[in-house]
């Protein structure tokens, strides 16, 4: 069986296989390791196995070979590209630093390697208030996420100026959908991402990355929640709360990318050695930098 197949081949290769919670649930159930951008970012940073099999969106892939720059890190299909992350490019924020020197560039880990190489810090969903809480002087450049750099600012009350980047999946949710779902299941609570619009957000009972989220439900004594996430999120949420009901705050929230991955897909990636990410040394040494700052705060 293919199962049997990719465990045989792990330990063979000494090969650890990390997944995000928006993919697919067998690859979920195949992985060594389910998590969030920041808690997948710190297993790439701390496996001492030799290939990592990345079950995720390229830039994740591409994080976790900036912090195990020794290590194979595989993306089972290379198409897997976040929507978010093609929102902002090299020069034009190259110019906007040139323009605005004063403005420290605070960047979400959504990006690829050439914009964190241009950046001061990395910020993920679940860590971005804790460390942008450390410059409550500095005039701020938040990238590529509008809405998250807004929320930021909202619940800080810092300078904080945004790009206008956003996640479409996340971007469709409105106050409408929260009313709807509030209606339909009175006495559930609302957990949304931090990537939803301010406006969206502002009628949450909870606001956290995927992982927070997870956590949230799982201590909580409520038996029923509306999540504005992504659906992936639904299969752990599920498997942490089987007594617990979960229903989705809109029909839209599937990332097509991060969907593209099946089991057949990790053994190919596994079996063959391919769709390794490769990092131009001088782009990851500057990204790095900023990363390490980020673990750093984190
Ligand atoms: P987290 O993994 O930080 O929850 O972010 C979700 C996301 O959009 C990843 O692309
Ligand atoms: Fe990017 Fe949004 Fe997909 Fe996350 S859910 S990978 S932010 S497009």
């Amino acid at each position: 069986m293919l199962i049997d197949e990719i465990k045989r081949l792990k330990k063979e290769k000494n090969a650890v296989i990390l997944a995000h919670f928006y993919q697919n649930a067998e690859i979920q159930d195949v992985a060594d390791f389910v998590g969030d951008s920041l808690a997948l970012s710190r297993q790439a940073a701390s496996t001492d196995a030799d290939i990592i099999v990345f079950c995720g969106v390229y830039f994740m892939a591409e994080t976790a070979k900036i912090l195990s720059p020794e290590k194979k890190v595989l993306l089972p299909k290379k198409n897997s590209l976040c929507r978010m992350a093609a929102m902002i490019s090299y020069d034009d924020l190259k110019e906007y630093k040139e323009d605005n020197p004063d403005r420290m560039i605070v960047t979400y880990v959504n990006t690829r390697a050439d914009i964190k190489s241009l950046s001061d810090v990395i910020v993920t969903s679940s860590n971005a208030e804790k460390i942008v809480k450390n410059f409550p002087d500095k005039k701020i450049m938040y990238v590529p996420d509008k809405n998250l750099g807004l929320y930021l600012k909202s619940k800080l009350g810092f300078d904080i100026d945004v790009w206008p980047g956003f996640c479409y999946i996340h971007e469709l949710l409105t106050i409408n959908d929260v009313k709807k779902l509030r209606n339909k299941y009175p006495g559930a609570l609302v957990l949304i991402h931090p990537e939803a619009p301010l406006q969206v957000l502002n009628e949450a009972d909870f606001v956290g990355s995927t992982k927070q989220i997870l956590d949230f439900a799982t201590k909580s004594d409520a038996q029923e929640f509306i999540i504005g996430t992504d659906e992936g999120i639904i299969h752990a949420l599920k498997k942490h709360n089987p007594d617990k009901k979960f229903h989705l705050l809109s029909s839209g929230l599937s990332c097509i990318n991060m969907k593209r991955i099946y089991v057949q897909d990790v053994y190919d990636a596994l079996a063959k050695e391919q769709h390794e990410i490769t990092v131009p040394k001088d782009i990851a040494l500057k990204a790095r930098v900023a990363l390490d700052r980020m673990m750093r705060l984190s």
